[in-house]
């Protein structure tokens, strides 16, 4: 039998970088010899003709934002004529930073409403959640014993929730094993590629070590998947701070033209440029940012207009809301009927779930057997 030193799962346990990557060399095939993050114009060149396996996930916290919409969504839809999407729903990772669940059942709902809204196709792309599909519990457990507690302690991302929180030493052990939960979430439907923003590469990176060190021990089940980051830089909020629903600085998609307007009226633009007609640097302001985003043909004359000093706050963030307006018009409709019938939004996800679990079932049959658990 091998001992436990000999069996844990070496990578995890060592400080030490270069006797790391020399370990991971030695066990990677090939083909898992490439880097962790791929960017949307390499796609092509990467997967050929062969429809690359997608998970894509978030954490159900309320109705989308524009922000959702520029750094996934939109990046989701395109993906799926490419692509073979599975779209999660991440409820039971609401608890690492929110015990009361007793709206989580209708921010579910909200979430799929702003998703299928804006462009997923749930009959092309299964959208379920972490909660229904039971193999994401199982294979959690499994993974929760391949890593040490050092390796997540080390995880970039937990050390900013905890900065970021302030929770320190009150951090949960499932709030720790956030990305073991992920990597589960990931590997279940053995994705190729995980569209992430650049904050979670660190948890696409765990899931990589979780597939080498699985397939190492108990053979080859898992495919090494890769971060795929799109090409929209991250958006501002209204406040200049990162869009972010606690901010309260976010233009939401299911905003009415109105409100969209009323926001924007609020942002906070160069604070050199106080009269209509003083010069004002676009490169640092977020307004010119969304006109970048949501304005292309005109954004060079908006830079000219208010660099020149000719064209004013206002008059700027009038053009832009109308164009974000808009674009969004059509889906907006879609969404106001579907927040309509929300059981029948609830419907489609369930018949989400039917699919998924038949994909997990699948990876687990594989994983058990693997494992000798039969
Ligand atoms: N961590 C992601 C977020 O905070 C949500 C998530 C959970 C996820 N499981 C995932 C994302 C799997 C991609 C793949 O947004």
């Amino acid at each position: 039998m091998k001992s436990l030193r000999e069996f844990r799962l070496l990578r995890n346990d060592m400080e030490d970088e270069s006797v790391t990557n020399s370990h991971n060399k030695r066990f990677m095939s090939e083909e898992q010899k490439t880097s962790a993050v791929i960017r949307e114009g390499e796609l092509q060149k990467t997967f050929g003709t062969k429809k690359p396996r997608i998970l894509s996930g978030m954490r159900p916290t309320g109705r989308l934002h524009i922000g959702h919409f520029a750094g996934a969504l939109e990046p989701w839809v395109k993906l799926q004529n490419v692509a073979e999407n599975y779209h999660l729903i991440a409820d039971y990772h609401v608890l690492t930073t929110k015990l009361d669940t007793s709206d989580i059942l209708q921010l579910s709902i909200d979430m799929a409403t702003d998703w299928i809204a804006f462009g997923i196709d749930p009959e092309k792309s299964p959208i379920f959640r972490q909660s229904k599909v039971k193999q994401h519990t199982e294979l959690f457990l499994i993974f929760s014993m391949l890593i040490t507690k050092a390796r997540l302690e080390r995880n970039p991302a937990v050390k900013d929730q905890v900065r970021d929180l302030g929770i320190g030493e009150g951090m949960t052990y499932g709030h720790l094993g956030y990305p073991v939960l992920q990597a589960a979430d990931i590997l279940l439907y053995k994705a190729d590629l995980v569209p992430v923003g650049e904050d979670q590469v660190p948890h696409v990176e765990i899931t990589r070590e979780f597939a080498r060190d699985f397939n190492h021990h108990y053979g080859n089940v898992f495919p090494v998947p890769r971060a795929y980051l799109s090409e929209t830089p991250r958006l501002t909020g209204t406040d200049g701070k990162r869009m972010s629903k606690s901010l309260g600085n976010t233009i939401l998609l299911s905003d009415t033209p109105d409100d969209t307007w009323k926001k924007m009226k609020t942002a906070v633009t160069d604070p050199q440029k106080v009269r209509r007609n003083d010069p004002g640097r676009p490169e640092i302001c977020l307004v010119y940012g969304y006109h970048q985003k949501w304005n292309p043909l005109e954004v060079q004359e908006i830079h000219d207009g208010c660099s020149s000093g000719a064209l004013g706050c206002v008059d700027c963030k009038k053009r832009v809301t109308d164009k974000i307006n808009e674009s969004f018009a059509p889906q907006r409709e879609k969404r106001t009927e579907l927040a309509k019938n929300p059981d029948s939004v609830l419907k489609i996800i369930e018949q989400g779930e039917i699919r998924a679990n038949d994909e997990a079932e699948k990876t687990m049959k594989d994983v058990r057997s693997a494992m000798k658990f039969g």
